[in-house]
């Protein structure tokens, strides 16, 4: 049976009199530290860049070195770049380590795949937030809370748990709740979900607006009824509150006979049979494999997949027609 953690199941008490040190102080770093530092914990950081340094700065958090973090703090948040968070772990945190130390990711990815391997007498533990940095932060302010997934990677001390909770709920996870996995299903569904799920919506997006401007409808109304009007967010919104089916079913019978009598023309088995390949290649580690050797050559790969992209011409018609819509 899952497990999920609510409000109640955390007490900031817990951590009242640690340090938090938070390294890396991006997308996800800032929103977290900002959150945590709302909630009344100490905190330090430590940042890479002069930009970044001032940005620290003018929050209230001037930076650190990550080996003075590392040595000051109880709980150490490792927010850095999973491609880049082996080394920095392995030169400036790891010879600090004491079994003082707790560490939290906020992604299972190098401890699952075997790249930072904590010694035995630290406590390791996972919130991996289901949501976008700046939305870990709006829903922070905003008193809603977001969706994390949780895990206890080892728990040497015993007190793990009361460790991950009080931090959860520091974060302003346990407003919504946060759902127990392992480490391992963690990174395994983040990693499928960004292969699988999101490669397929963008291509049925973008392969539906180059079929209908070539079929002569105004660009402009082709983007809007595909996703600029927002109705797919909402049809979206609508499957997270009531569940996919009862979303569907708020179309007219018209859309409703046009959906159900269409369904099974679209139940692909090579899609399945493409899902299935990508589950395998995150689960046997080739895809980390493939992302490792990509780091260490410098992301050429990458840079030559984003260059095609920004290429394509659909783009510029899609901002087009959301300046047109904002009437600017
Ligand atoms: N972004 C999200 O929405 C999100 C959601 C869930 C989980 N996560 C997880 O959160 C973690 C952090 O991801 P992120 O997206 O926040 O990364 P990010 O935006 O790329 O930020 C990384 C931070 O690490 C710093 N950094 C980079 N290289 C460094 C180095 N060599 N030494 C010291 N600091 C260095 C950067 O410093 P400078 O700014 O100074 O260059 C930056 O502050 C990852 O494990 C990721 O999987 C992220």
């Amino acid at each position: 049976m899952t497990v999920i953690y609510h409000e109640d199941d955390g007490d900031l008490q817990v951590l009242a009199d640690k340090v938090i040190g938070i390294i890396g102080y991006g997308s996800l770093g800032r929103p977290m530290a900002l959150n945590l530092q709302d909630s009344g914990l100490r905190l330090q950081v430590a940042v890479n860049s002069q930009e970044t340094h001032a940005v620290a700065l003018a929050d209230g958090l001037p930076p650190l070195p990550v080996e003075q973090v590392a040595k000051n703090a109880d709980l150490l948040l490792l927010l850095l770049p999973d491609e880049v968070m082996p080394a920095v772990y392995l030169e400036r945190i790891s010879p600090h380590l004491t079994r003082a130390h707790t560490l939290i990711f906020a992604s299972g990815y190098n401890v699952a795949f075997g790249y930072i391997e904590p010694p035995p007498f630290v406590d390791v533990g996972l919130v991996a937030p289901r949501t976008f940095g700046a939305a870990v932060r709006e829903r922070y302010l905003n008193g809603q809370g977001f969706y994390s997934f949780i895990a206890a990677g080892q728990d040497a001390s015993g007190r793990i748990w009361p460790t991950l909770l009080a931090l959860a709920k520091a974060l302003g996870s346990l407003r919504a709740g946060a759902v127990e996995v392992t480490m391992q299903q963690e990174v395994e569904l983040d990693l499928f979900m960004q292969q699988a799920i999101l490669p397929a919506v963008h291509h049925i997006l973008t392969a539906a607006a180059g079929l209908l401007f070539k079929r002569g409808y105004p660009p402009e109304a082709a983007m809007l009824d595909l996703y600029v009007s927002g109705e797919l967010n909402d049809y979206l919104q609508r499957a997270t509150e009531e569940g996919l089916l009862h979303a569907l079913r708020l179309s007219s019978l018209t859309g409703q006979f046009g959906i159900f009598s269409r369904l099974e023309r679209f139940s692909e088995t090579r899609l399945e049979r493409l899902m299935e390949l990508t589950l395998e290649e995150i689960r046997s580690q080739h895809f980390a494999r493939e992302w490792a050797r990509e780091y260490a050559d410098g992301y050429p790969r990458l840079r030559k997949l984003l260059q095609h992209q920004e290429r394509l011409d659909l783009w510029e018609l899609e901002q087009q027609t959301i300046e047109l819509l904002r009437g600017i």
